[in-house]
């Protein structure tokens, strides 16, 4: 074990909404996962499964965003929408060379990681903040089921009260 991670988490990664920091928050831990598999020149099983869940996480949590700028008339969605994509066809290719041997994961990708990820959240992700705030406020729901509604996936344990 290394102590050292890629990516610690701070205060200035934060939006300042739970439910997103939270996912946040995992997305660090799987690209740090992945630096440190990189260190410690894990095997390509390994590799792989972190890469699928890298990508699979990344897509659940771009499919969040993108529904809350939906719904909350996000003056800039269609740009950011766009860095998503740019991303996600930048996995793509980063699985389908690892696939097939043609690139390993080095440590410069992972700095590219990490970059566009902190550059993201800090600069694409905290301008939405405010307007989801008052999307929230007028909405005239408590913030609970506010979240809820819009991000079931996210809240199983508690809307399951409700009886069918
Ligand atoms: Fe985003
Ligand atoms: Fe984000």
């Amino acid at each position: 074990m290394t102590g050292h991670k890629l990516i610690e988490w701070q205060d200035d990664l934060s939006v300042g909404i739970d439910e997103i920091d939270s996912q946040h928050k995992t997305l660090v831990d799987i690209v740090n996962e992945l630096h440190q598999a990189v260190a410690e020149r894990r095997g390509k099983e390994v590799m792989q499964e972190i890469l699928d869940r890298l990508d699979e996480y990344t897509r659940i949590h771009f499919a969040t965003e993108e529904s809350l700028m939906r719904i909350f008339h996000y003056p800039a969605y269609e740009t950011h929408k766009e860095t998503h994509d740019q991303l996600i066809d930048q996995l793509r290719h980063i699985r389908k060379d690892f696939e097939e041997g043609h690139g390993g994961v080095t440590f410069e990708l992972m700095q590219v990681l990490k970059n566009w990820l902190v550059k993201h959240i800090q600069h694409s992700d905290k301008e939405y903040t405010p307007y989801f705030m008052q999307g929230k406020l007028s909405s005239n729901e408590a913030p609970k089921s506010w979240f809820e509604r819009l991000w079931p996936w996210g809240a199983r344990k508690e809307s399951r009260e409700t009886t069918e």
